[in-house]
């Protein structure tokens, strides 16, 4: 009996010409796994067209749910964003699907899985590393990594073994979508002087036809997890929906960014990401107003860790596990609503509030009702400045060589008289 391998299956052409090049190259018998993480495109249309090429099982999972669940709110709760611009869309999808194949090789009894990513990027990574991470007892093997087709050749052994090769106007552009962002990179894009061309819009509208008026939205969190929109409830992927179809409206999301992949290469890609934008800036505005400054500053520094951990394919690491203890444990309080404007290709905050809040209205006005200590503050500023008034006095005011000049800036401004400062 021919061993089984478990193809993660797009639909699209490089993974069509797999299924028959597998079986070609390594004599196994096929089975497509086609994952919805929220992707535009027809999986039934995709689950057919596996068997009509091959495959002897092909199976379909709707894992939007999960995606959410697992992926994207712990993400949102991190405020992961790689690089400062990137909110990790595709990123976060991989481990999952790499999930999804070693459950779906194990029930199927498959020594291997496969997967259609060529050997430039990070996504082979983060496939490769997760399958290894969960069962190192499986093979992988990732068909246009090894084969060493250019895109005409893969054209070619497509139309030589009556593999559909798409009709329709092909986008220039390679192409990645899932409910947290849709990536665009090649084509005129390799191009880093050149503005990205309408035509890689398609989540978002430009900003001059957005409409006329802004919308306002309210977000409602559930410690740090958002559940409501507009005061309705709603599950997260409905709430991803309509948050993408409604910030794109507005022309919110877009990113256009050189980023750093993890094989050492410097691209340039964009991003349409109009859901994850907004939700990742009111996320960080209820945590403005529920966490405390130390808080936020070290959940800063984390961010960027977990960000690179995901990005770089290590979501199942011991780390990751450990961080994302301390996220969960950071968002106790992070309950409450945000208001954001939308217009014109940008969003803004402009209320919140939470029964944990931390903001304190008798202590923050400066109208009646005033309960803050104002006596208390002289004592508080000389320990405060104690420290800067001793090294002043016994080393810089009378320090010539000192770059800042301190001992000019101590100087009278009287004319002809030297002054004698620093000389005590
Ligand atoms: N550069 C992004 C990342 O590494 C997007 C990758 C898109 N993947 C793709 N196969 N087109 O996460």
């Amino acid at each position: 009996m021919a061993e089984k391998v478990i193809l993660a299956y797009s639909g699209g052409l490089d993974t069509s010409v797999a299924i028959r090049w597998i079986k070609e190259k390594y004599g196994m018998d096929v089975i497509t796994l086609t994952i919805d993480v929220g992707n535009s495109k027809d999986f039934e249309a995709a689950r057919v067209k596996a068997l009509k090429l091959g495959a002897i099982k092909a199976i379909v999972i709707d894992a939007k749910d999960m995606f959410v669940k697992y992926f994207i709110w712990p993400a949102l709760q991190a405020n992961a964003l790689y690089e400062g611009q990137y909110p990790l869309a595709t990123a976060l999808s991989r481990p999952l699907m790499a999930k999804l194949l070693v459950d779906t090789a194990l029930a199927e009894g498959a020594t291997t899985v496969a997967h259609g990513c060529t050997g430039k990027g990070n996504d082979q990574v983060r496939f490769d590393v997760g399958v290894h991470a969960l069962a190192p007892q499986l093979k992988v093997i990732a068909p246009a990594r090894e084969w060493g087709m250019t895109r005409e050749e893969t054209i070619a052994y497509a139309t030589k073994h009556h593999i559909p090769v798409p009709i329709t106007k092909k986008s220039p552009y390679s192409i990645d979508d899932c409910l947290w962002g849709k990536s665009a990179e090649c084509g005129i894009l390799e191009d880093p002087w050149v503005e990205p061309p309408d035509d890689v819009w398609t989540w978002t509208k430009n900003a001059d036809q957005a409409p006329d008026k802004p919308t306002y939205i309210e977000i409602g969190f559930e410690k740090g997890i958002p559940v409501t929109l507009n005061g309705k409830e709603m599950d997260g992927v409905s709430l991803i929906q309509k948050m993408n179809e409604l910030a794109g409206l507005h022309g919110i999301g877009r990113i256009d960014h050189i980023e750093n992949r993890l094989v050492g290469i410097k691209s340039r890609e964009t991003y349409e990401a109009p859901a994850a934008v907004v939700l990742l800036q009111a996320h960080k505005a209820l945590e403005a107003m529920t966490l405390a400054k130390d808080q936020l500053r070290f959940k800063e520094k984390t961010a960027i860790e977990i960000a690179d951990i995901i990005y770089n394919g290590l979501w199942f690491s011991a780390l990751n596990r450990d961080l994302s203890a301390y996220i969960q444990s950071s968002q106790r309080f992070v309950t409450g609503t945000v208001r954001v404007k939308l217009f014109k290709g940008s969003s803004m905050v402009v209320g919140r509030e939470s029964p944990k809040s931390l903001y304190n209205l008798s202590l923050a006005t400066y109208d009646k009702g005033d309960k803050f200590d104002a006596s208390a503050a002289v004592g508080f500023i000389h320990l405060w400045g104690l420290p800067v008034a001793t090294q002043a006095q016994i080393q810089l005011l009378g320090d010539k060589e000192d770059p800042m000049r301190l001992i000019d800036a101590a100087k009278p401004v009287t004319k002809g008289k030297k002054t004698k400062n620093g000389k005590k």
